[in-house]
């Protein structure tokens, strides 16, 4: 019986809580008391957070044709930033409260201050969300920098770079996932907002009138992609932005949404760009960013669809989804039921006792197991905490060395979800594995 459903009221704090007290997630520089709702991804969460990236990168780069990787720099000069629009109005309206001094964002607050109820505010000004820095020891306004607040310019500046390298004809993709950073003015919701965060983003190129279509098909794609890892659909849907809210570049904007605990809200948003940025790059840059068809003897600026993801925001989103109590012989559990791509640790080995003859087997097991899945090794505490403690963190097998295993050559397998526990020759259980998670 599930005792616990997304739809807990403490569901946001129990996962925080796991994800401290389990090292998926801490808040940054504790020890100092935090830093501005920056986080660090502890021993597990660094698992999930690579799982869920690379489960991206599968989708979009490795299983296309069509689509191709970069890793853009994360510092870039101003004239890249002039030139996307985001020094003249990437911002967000800034309100003072007048009784209690306290910053918000206008447009998040109803007019009614959060801290102290006063509904008196100053004027709203625009407040640049772009971390400016200076490169090199001069200052002066030619070491000007600015750290990226989208992994997107990076895949417009490279686009003949990328055209020459690979010989790609639209329509095409490029991907990246990287860091990018946004001064926030109310960072919020644990990973949901923070200032420093992780996106994937994909820009896809394509002929103009084709553009609708190819938007059509990548809010599909991405909807059935964090659906095939597990998200509910009862728990998504899509969001058309209404036209006077699009962003400076959008001539459509669809988010793909997930129910938070707060309510829907975004996960990633599926944008048509039009020519808007290889447009102002060529004018900008003086290089022209087009594409010859030979077919036509024409060129031409493709239009870009781009599918924006939040691989911190997706981590979270995974995690809320996942989070479960249900109860096991009269005792309740907590398990993760994360897929297992996604799950930090794919198989725990645990030897029933510490005596050597056990650990010896368990060893060898564990060495047969790691070059194709991220395992856990356990020796401590009784096996049913044992087997607590891994559903708790959402790992989908265990495996269990006893003293049978040194006669039968065999272990038991025992699966998160279900709890039923099989036997399986030592020699088969990578084969059973496999077979389990779909590989063979
Ligand atoms: N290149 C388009 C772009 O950056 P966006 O909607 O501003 O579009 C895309 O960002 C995704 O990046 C969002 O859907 C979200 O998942 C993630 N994201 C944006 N700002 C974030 C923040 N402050 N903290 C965590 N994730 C964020």
């Amino acid at each position: 019986m599930e005792t616990a459903t997304p739809d807990d009221p403490n569901l946001l704090d129990k996962v925080i809580n796991l994800a401290k007290r389990r090292g998926f997630i801490f808040p940054s520089a504790e020890i100092y008391g935090g830093f501005r709702s920056t986080y660090d991804y502890g021993p597990l969460g660094v698992n999930m957070l690579r799982n869920v990236k690379q489960a991206w990168w599968t989708a979009m780069v490795q299983r296309r044709s069509d689509i191709v990787g970069i890793d853009a720099a994360i510092l870039g000069p101003p004239a890249v930033w002039a030139a996307s629009g985001h020094l003249e109005t990437f911002t967000d309206p800034l309100v003072d409260c007048l009784q209690c001094k306290e910053r918000w964002r206008e447009d998040k607050i109803d007019g009614v201050c959060p801290n102290c109820g006063s509904t008196k505010f100053t004027e709203a000004r625009a407040f640049n969300l772009m971390f400016k820095t200076q490169a090199g020891p001069v200052e002066g306004e030619g070491a000007t920098a600015y750290l990226r607040p989208e992994t997107a310019q990076g895949m417009f500046t490279n686009f003949n770079n990328v055209l020459a390298a690979t010989r790609k004809k639209p329509p095409f993709g490029i991907a990246q996932i990287g860091k990018s950073f946004r001064n926030e003015i109310t960072p919020q919701n644990f990973v949901f907002r923070t200032r420093e965060f992780e996106q994937m983003e994909m820009e896809y190129f394509v002929p103009p009138a084709d553009a609708p279509t190819w938007h059509q098909y990548w809010i599909k794609e991405r909807y059935d992609w964090y659906i095939g890892l597990g998200l509910p659909s009862a728990k998504l849907r899509l969001y058309e932005h209404a036209r006077e809210d699009l962003s400076h570049y959008s001539k459509g904007t669809t988010d793909v949404e997930f129910e938070f605990p707060w309510g829907f809200d975004e996960l990633e948003g599926v944008a048509n760009r039009g020519d808007y940025d290889l447009t102002q790059h060529s004018n900008a840059s003086g290089v022209k960013l087009e594409f010859f068809d030979q077919t036509t003897n024409e060129h031409y600026t493709p239009y870009v669809i781009e599918p924006a993801a939040g691989a911190t925001r997706a981590m979270m989103a995974f995690l809320l989804a996942a989070y479960c109590e249900d109860e096991i012989e009269g005792e309740v559990r907590t398990v993760l039921r994360l897929d297992w791509r996604l799950a930090p640790y794919q198989v725990a080995v645990l030897p029933l006792s510490k005596k050597p003859e056990l650990e010896g087997v368990s060893q060898k097991v564990l060495g047969e197991l790691q070059p194709y899945f991220m395992c856990d090794y356990d020796v401590t505490q009784s096996i049913g905490r044992r087997y607590r403690r891994q559903d708790e963190v959402g790992t989908p097998f265990c495996v269990t060395v006893d003293f049978d295993s040194l006669n039968d050559h065999s272990v038991t397998v025992r699966d998160r979800d279900t709890t039923s526990q099989t036997r399986v020759k030592i020699d088969d259980l990578l084969g059973e594995l496999r077979t389990r998670t779909g590989q063979h």
